[in-house]
């Protein structure tokens, strides 16, 4: 099986790159972001706050999470309800952010992710994939941009989805959640120290998804 494992802070253009390299290839996407998210959401569904860590605990026994793959295309289940559309709001990513710290949330996560890359050819994104996730990936690539692109990048996917939001609180978000997501203790994002830094700040998606494509057939030998 091959595995590509791209990571990066929040709206880098992992997703949508992940999305159409891994068409390109043939290969799986899975997006691990999405699992996290989904903890994030049943946890505010239940009321339990991130402090306390033994009613996390017990929520995680009621939580079962399924990915399928329906047409290629990654849908996220939750007890059995396709949330894929509900778990991307920005109340759903900084709740996902803060959930992802807590390392019963990681472990419970951790065989999922595994598993789907023993069976399939794969990218995989999120922030943790080529340092503990798959770390024989036979690619790694770190995906960033300055926060400012990220941001801009961001208000541009919301407003196609006519979602009202403003672009100086996103900017704040994304600022918050890198910080959030590289100073944790458990599981914190970070290079690989095998990985290749791609920056693609003031790149087009188009230059960008030609760039992640090179680089990646040429390793795998494609
Ligand atoms: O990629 P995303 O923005 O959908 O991820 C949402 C949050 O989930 C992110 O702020 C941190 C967390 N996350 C993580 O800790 N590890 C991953 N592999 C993927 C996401």
């Amino acid at each position: 099986m091959k595995a590509v494992a791209i990571d990066g802070p929040a709206g880098a253009g992992k997703s949508t790159i992940s999305r159409i390299t891994a068409k390109k290839l043939g290969f799986i996407y899975v997006d691990t972001g999405a699992l996290y998210r989904t903890v994030g959401y049943a946890m505010d569904s239940k009321n339990v706050s991130v402090q306390d860590t033994q009613g996390v605990k017990n929520a995680l026994k009621d939580i079962n999470i399924e990915l399928k793959f329906i047409d290629n295309e990654q849908r996220v289940f939750l007890n059995g309800e396709d949330v894929s559309d509900k778990i991307r709001t920005p109340k759903v990513s900084m709740l996902a952010s803060d959930f992802s710290a807590l390392s019963p949330v990681r472990e419970f996560l951790f065989d999922l992710q595994r598993d789907i890359a023993k069976k399939q050819n794969v990218i995989m994104d999120g922030r943790d994939i080529g340092t503990l996730v798959l770390p024989n990936a036979d690619i790694k690539i770190f995906l960033t941009a300055t926060p400012e692109d990220r941001a801009k990048r961001r208000y541009n996917e919301f407003v196609e989805k006519g979602v009202p939001v403003e672009f100086d609180k996103l900017l704040e978000e994304i600022k918050q959640r890198d910080y959030n997501d590289s100073h944790r203790a458990v599981a914190p994002l970070k290079q690989a120290d095998d990985a290749l830094l791609v920056d693609t700040t003031g790149n087009t998606l188009e230059e960008s998804i030609n760039l992640l494509f090179d680089i990646i057939s040429k390793r795998l030998g494609l």
